[in-house]
């Protein structure tokens, strides 16, 4: 198949993408790789335009790719932009090890030499010591549960200018929902809106993505709130990019803490959204 057939851009490189497995040996692609490939295609200029707003357009750019699975976004993030620069690194964290190892076997193959793979949680990633002081970038596409409240700690602590955050599936807030049921049910005529349990899961996802960008916004990130474009097939297609602005809103800060209160969630403040 010619270039333009497979829908590859520029520069890319084919030999990556048949080591991804989204080209077959003979330079085939099959329907389900064609819509893997488009998704990370508009993610990838999505966050080439951040890069290039940084300083040096992002010869530098350092990015942190939380819940980075087999690193698809990474790869090519690093094939199509970070490859032509003199710096810059990407790291991809993950708790799978054989991802991890895996990622670091191909990145080394193909001479990608500023990628580097660790095998953390990202809830123990701001400590990491293979980390850097400072990340550009931070990413979480569909990141499990709460590795995306980790990710999002995470770019607070290394002083992150954008904040990419594909939300998975949730549990935590709608558990906490669940358990304050019967009080909320006899406080307010609003929890019927989690009453039943399959609402209670939605309503609590829907919160916990209110929840994250108040705190975002509290913290002094502008919030953007989209569909992602290419993710029809998904559910979870809500994208959040979040800019540092380096103005902390207070008035972001009072409302969290009021829809906290409201929907009695007052106990997740310090461990999740501190102030
Ligand atoms: C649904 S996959 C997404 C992979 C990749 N981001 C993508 O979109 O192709 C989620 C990945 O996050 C990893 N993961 C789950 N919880 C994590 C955590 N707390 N810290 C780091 N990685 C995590 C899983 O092992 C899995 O590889």
């Amino acid at each position: 198949m010619k270039r333009d057939e497979l829908d590859l851009l520029p520069g890319q490189s084919e030999e990556l993408l048949k080591e991804l497995h989204i080209l077959t040996r003979e330079g085939r692609i099959n329907q389900d790789s064609r819509r893997k490939l488009k998704q990370v295609h508009h993610l990838y200029r999505f966050i080439e335009k951040l890069l290039r707003e940084l300083p040096d357009e992002g010869n530098g750019a350092t990015l942190a790719d939380h819940g980075a699975g087999k690193s698809y976004l990474g790869f090519i993030l690093y094939d199509l932009f970070l490859k032509q620069k003199t710096g810059g690194r990407i790291y991809g964290i993950e708790t799978r090890a054989e991802l991890v190892q895996r990622s670091a076997e191909l990145a080394a193959r193909l001479g990608f030499d500023r990628m580097s793979f660790v095998n953390i949680s990202a809830a123990d990633a701001s400590e990491a010591k293979d980390l850097p002081e400072r990340i550009d970038v931070v990413t979480a596409l569909h990141a499990c549960d709460t590795a995306t409240d980790d990710a999002i700690a995470f770019g607070l602590r290394k002083h992150a200018r954008f904040m990419v955050l594909v939300p998975c599936c949730q549990a935590e807030i709608a558990a906490s929902l669940r358990q304050n049921k019967a009080l909320s049910l006899s406080r307010t005529p609003l929890a019927e809106l989690w009453r039943h349990p399959i609402h209670t899961r939605e309503l609590g996802s829907q919160l916990t993505n209110v929840l994250r960008c108040l705190y975002m916004e509290a913290k002094g990130y502008q919030i953007t709130v989209t569909e992602l474009v290419g993710w029809e097939h998904s559910m979870k297609n809500e994208l959040i990019l979040a800019r540092f602005t380096g103005q902390p809103k207070r008035s972001a800060a009072e409302r969290l803490r009021a829809v906290l209160a409201e929907f009695g969630l007052q106990s997740l403040e310090a461990s999740r959204f501190p102030l």
